[in-house]
């Protein structure tokens, strides 16, 4: 069955609360539209907790810079619901733009700490956008659980800390990234990725890999990424924003790994700019 579309927060409101008075769980999973298979797990992992689900679709303009991608971000609203009635998901919610930024909207949640850094550095405005939003929908969706993936792993743990420093009552739920077979992570920019471009862009995630390797068995973190950026460049990234190694909590750099980390990358392939992440457990 269809989902239903839900435009406005009262009506958002309505449907949850009749579903809660049901006794049902609600599970929330906020998107940007041009849903593929990494969106679709997250789906399927809000799914699995029975209830009911709602899926977000907003382009949120707060987290575009003015010279980034968001009038051609990709939209496509029919697919997507198609998607997600194949997916049995209850619910989606469409806002227009102003029912989320209405004549006058003047606040903005800004999250310290685990937004320094790797992603701000080169997009200082990203997180502002993305906190103020994902605020707004789980106060407006009230859900019992929330769903991120770990393809955005700092924006994860963005979350995670307004969530807990605001007191919403919401469980954030982590999803490991869904990748291509040839290992490149899923995302709705690898359309703008030319043949060439898409062949180039799976040594993101080779090299990832090879340095959470030789992290685990002690290697330096300054070593690793030396590596890792000579590997890259020499594979015709042409520019890369980030290669770290970070704590799996604080994102705070780690010179050598001994407790759980990540390593996150942010490169450049011709005009489109690629992240991805993976875990680094200490050894032994
Ligand atoms: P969007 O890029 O549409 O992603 C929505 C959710 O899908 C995010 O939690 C993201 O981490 C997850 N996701 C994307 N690609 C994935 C993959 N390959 N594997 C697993 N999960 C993946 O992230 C946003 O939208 C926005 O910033 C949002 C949180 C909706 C706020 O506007």
């Amino acid at each position: 069955m269809a989902p239903s579309v839900i435009e406005s927060v009262g009506d958002l409101r309505a449907a949850v609360a009749a579903w809660r008075a049901e006794g049902l769980t609600i599970a929330l999973v906020p998107t940007m539209g041009a849903l593929h298979e990494g969106h679709m797990a997250l789906v399927r992992a809000a799914r699995a907790h029975g209830g009911r689900t709602v899926v977000s679709l907003f382009v949120n303009p707060t987290q575009f810079a003015p010279d980034e991608d968001f009038a051609l971000y990709p939209r496509n609203a029919d697919d997507d619901l198609a998607k997600l009635a194949d997916a049995g998901v209850e619910a989606a919610f469409m806002p227009p733009t102003d029912a989320i930024y209405p004549p006058g909207f003047a606040t903005t949640v800004r999250v310290e700490g685990v937004t320094a850094g790797l992603e701000s550095a080169s997009r200082p405005h990203f997180f502002d956008g993305v906190a103020t939003v994902v605020t707004k929908l789980l106060l407006q969706c009230l859900p019992d659980i929330a769903l991120f993936g770990e393809k955005d792993y700092q924006q994860l743990v963005t979350v995670r800390r307004l969530v807990a420093d605001l007191d919403i009552p919401c469980r954030i739920e982590a999803v490991p990234t869904v990748r291509a077979a040839d290992g490149l992570a899923l995302s709705s920019r690898n359309a703008y990725l030319s043949d060439e471009e898409r062949r180039i862009s799976l040594q993101l995630f080779e090299v990832l890999s090879r340095m959470a390797a030789a992290l685990s068995q002690g290697a330096p973190s300054a070593d690793a990424i030396a590596q890792g950026i000579a590997t890259l460049e020499a594979a015709g990234f042409a520019r890369i924003d980030y290669l770290a190694v970070c704590d799996a909590e604080t994102l705070a750099p780690v010179e050598r790994v001994s407790a759980p980390a990540r390593v996150l990358v942010a490169a450049w392939l011709g005009e489109t700019r690629l992240i991805d992440n993976v875990a680094v457990s200490p050894a032994g």
